[in-house]
């Protein structure tokens, strides 16, 4: 099978360091730090105007910066761009209309550009095609597509020389509630294989369920930045819990009600809610302090990072 993507060495794939644009007196990009590792999906967010596109744009070698370097697989975008631009693939927020051509030849227009011949291009255009699900519209108009499968011609195209970075910029705008899912179910797939991806939104929700990691930025400026499991740490020193318990539910409520770190456990119809202030171990510890005191235990559940929780926290409520 043809790889899709070339996973780099290092763990680092981008690194971002104290980039700066002005576009006049508007500092657009000020002062911007950030890192993508290897096999992570790190979401970019911010309003609109923030400067994630700029941003973007000069991690793809399309704009140089006034200030600081980004560098793709150890390769700065100011010294080396031919380099930079053969380990990414960029996904512009909106796509250049090319008339006349149908699927297959919209790919292998760009294979060709991308310096593939003979058989090695077709079984890479066949390759991408299928794995982006476009193996009945091969030869429909590429310019006649619904926005999803022209969202995923374009993913498609991006994956032409196997890169170890993708830049995805707003690529969930305006796609219907199943196409966002299965463009997600492919981006997925892409970071497992080792892709390090960075895609952005104005709209927190769109990437809450993607995300291994998060970077927001407001008015050219980060606010905040690391992995979900790192940020949720420094926001929340408690979990939420949710319990189900076959049996006698009074029991487990009152058993709660004697432990540490146990707080306000209540019953909410056939289950307990409590508030956890210990860690991870400690979870695990009370599971099996319950479990071994006769409690039969179906469900014990950490409600998951919330990102929204965690984006008003950063922003104090200034973006949506
Ligand atoms: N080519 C340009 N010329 C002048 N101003 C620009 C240009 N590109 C972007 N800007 C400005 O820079 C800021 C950041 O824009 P952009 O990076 O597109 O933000 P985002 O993608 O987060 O919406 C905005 O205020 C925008 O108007
Ligand atoms: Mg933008």
């Amino acid at each position: 099978m043809t790889e899709l993507i070339t996973p780099t060495a290092s763990e680092t794939v981008l690194e971002v360091r104290g980039l700066t644009k002005r576009f006049g007196m508007l500092r657009a990009v000020d002062d911007v730090s950030f890192a993508v590792p290897r096999g992570s999906i790190t979401g970019f967010i911010g309003p609109n105007g923030a400067g994630k596109t700029t941003t973007m744009r000069i991690c793809a070698t399309l704009e140089l910066p006034d200030g600081g370097d980004a560098f793709v697989d150890g390769r700065s975008v100011l010294e080396d761009p031919r380099r930079v631009r053969d380990r990414v693939g960029f996904m512009p927020d909106r796509f250049e209309p090319y008339a006349n051509l149908d699927v297959m030849q919209f790919l292998d227009f760009f294979a060709r550009a991308n310096g593939l011949r003979g058989r090695e291009r077709l079984r890479t255009v066949c390759a991408v095609a299928d794995f982006c699900g476009l193996d009945h519209f091969k030869d429909r108009p590429a310019t006649g597509l619904s926005k999803g499968m022209g969202q995923r011609l374009h993913l498609a195209k991006t994956l032409l020389h196997q890169p170890s970075l993708l830049i995805l910029d707003e690529p969930a705008a305006g796609l219907d509630p199943r196409a966002r899912i299965e463009f997600r179910a492919l981006i997925r797939e892409l970071a497992a294989e080792g892709a390090a991806i960075l895609i952005s939104s104005h709209i927190l929700a769109e990437l809450s369920e993607t995300c291994t990691g998060v970077v927001v930025i407001e008015q050219g400026r980060i606010v905040l930045g690391g992995t979900l499991k790192d940020i949720a740490a420094g926001v929340r020193e408690r979990q939420d819990i949710l319990l189900r318990v076959l049996g006698d539910l009074d029991a487990a409520h009152r058993y709660l009600l004697t432990q540490p770190l146990v707080h306000e456990p209540q019953i909410v119809e056939n289950r307990l809610e409590f508030t956890f202030s210990g860690d991870d171990e400690a979870a695990a510890d009370l599971l099996a302090r319950l479990v071994g005191g006769g409690h039969r235990v179906v469900e014990f559940v950490a409600r998951g990072v919330n990102l929204e929780e965690i984006f008003m926290h950063a922003t104090r409520g200034r973006l949506q």
